[in-house]
């Protein structure tokens, strides 16, 4: 009977050992950019209460209504977490932390998890590294946050990015806007998608960002909300566009860009890149003024982002942008014979201690199959081991490169890799 093969789920990847080392170069960027931003690293359990889900980012939304893994465990529902401004905004009300004072910015790297249909650059587990500001309605951390995004595409590289920002407004303007839409798509109604049918009581703004083409025509001329917002908003929306241009960071207005999540209010953004295809976002997020207090908590400002790992890991591979160094390996121990290989054990520790990388063979294979390892591996030197060498205590000691070798004791090739 042929045995089950088993794999990842649809949408899910394992990252292998070379492709993890550009995880861990990007993953290095985030947290320098973090450290000089000065936001501190949270870190959230993958399992969230699925209501916190729900009501944060939305029942009506694609995420909550269709898109989430949940489960149940007796009395309790549980859900993998979609995204991360709603759990740290939880954290956030839960360890009281509005009392350690001022402004709290936090920073997270970590899987996410949507059951979408999978595509390029479209996962149903994928990562994203995100920041949010919790604790100022000034347009200035508005602009903090979006500096903080764009900083880390700048220090890998990724230039040709397009910052698209709009505001949704405080709940006044949305509402005066949503009966303007509503006013001009009626007489469309029957010319709109099914699905834009369905929004169009619900959640009419999510229309402008429908994907169908016969809604196309309609959307592009709808009324904006940019010209319903009220004072107060067109104030703030006005005072990020100018802290943005103060920080030289470009930027398109585009008013019909309306964001997958609920919780938004006054600013939203999303950065674009034209190497990634059909999920062309980079990265994205907003202002969520009132997301604390409708999760139980007090009245709370807050604005953040977040970015996709996946779709940062295409659009270097498209621009030919390097990510690190390749993992090298700076000596591997050569054997011939059981006493060697016992050698090479205990000197193993010694070599790692001085900061070397060191490998050895773990198979009893032949001395030739080891140099090709060694080879493959791109050891820098390699310590040749057998029987005579063990009674000589003098051992082999190889250039990879240049191919040349040198017959020395232990201390002396110590002594030599010894960092001055
Ligand atoms: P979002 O726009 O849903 O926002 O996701 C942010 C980014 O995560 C997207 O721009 C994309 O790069 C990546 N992403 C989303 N879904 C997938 C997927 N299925 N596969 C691969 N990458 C994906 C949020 O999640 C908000 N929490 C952002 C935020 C933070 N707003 C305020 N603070």
């Amino acid at each position: 009977m042929a045995q089950t093969q088993f794999t990842t789920h649809h949408g899910m990847v394992d990252i292998l050992p070379e492709e993890a080392q550009k995880w861990q170069y990007i993953e290095q960027i985030i947290r320098e950019t973090a450290k000089s931003f000065h936001f501190g690293e949270i870190r959230t359990p993958i399992l969230e209460q699925t209501a916190l889900i729900s009501r944060g980012i939305g029942e009506l939304t694609d995420i909550v209504s269709k898109e989430m893994f949940a489960f149940n465990r007796g009395e309790d529902q549980y859900v993998l977490r979609p995204e991360g401004t709603a759990p740290v905004s939880r954290a956030y009300v839960q360890h009281h932390m509005e009392q350690r004072g001022g402004v709290q910015k936090l920073f997270y790297i970590g899987p996410m998890f949507r059951a979408e249909r999978p595509q390029k650059g479209r996962q149903r587990q994928f990562h994203q590294f995100g920041a949010e500001m919790i604790g100022s309605a000034d347009p200035m951390a508005d602009a903090e946050i979006i500096a903080f995004m764009s900083e880390v595409y700048r220090r890998i590289g990724i230039k040709n990015t397009v910052l698209n920002i709009n505001s949704v407004g405080d709940p006044a303007s949305r509402k005066a806007y949503k009966e303007a839409l509503q006013n001009y798509l009626r007489p469309h109604f029957n010319e709109l998608s099914e699905l834009s049918q369905t929004r169009f009581e619900t959640n009419p703004m999510r229309i402008l960002d429908s994907k169908e083409p016969e809604d196309q025509e309609i959307v592009a001329k709808a009324p904006v909300i940019t010209e319903y917002l009220n004072q107060e908003s067109a104030t703030h929306y006005a005072f990020v566009r100018k802290y943005l241009d103060d920080l030289g960071i470009e930027y398109k207005q585009t008013p019909r860009l309306v964001r997958g999540l609920d919780y938004y209010t006054q600013t939203a953004f999303e950065l674009t890149s034209p190497d990634l295809g059909a999920q062309d976002a980079l990265g994205g997020g907003g202002r969520y003024d009132l997301l604390i207090e409708e999760i139980g908590g007090q009245p709370t400002p807050a604005v953040g982002f977040a970015s996709g790992i996946e779709r940062l890991l295409i659009a270097c591979e498209a621009l030919e942008i390097p990510l690190g160094e390749p993992a090298y390996l700076d000596i591997y121990i050569v054997t011939r014979g059981d006493a060697a290989r016992m050698w090479a054990l205990k000197h193993l520790p010694k070599l790692r201690s001085l900061g070397l990388s060191v490998s050895m063979d773990y198979a009893g294979r032949s001395i030739k199959a080891q140099m090709k390892e060694a080879n493959r591996e791109n050891a820098t030197y390699c310590i040749i081991v057998g029987e005579s060498e063990l009674e000589s205590g003098e051992l082999t000691f190889r250039k990879m490169v240049e191919s040349e070798e040198f017959k020395l004791t232990f201390e002396q090739i110590i002594n030599r890799l010894r960092p001055i």
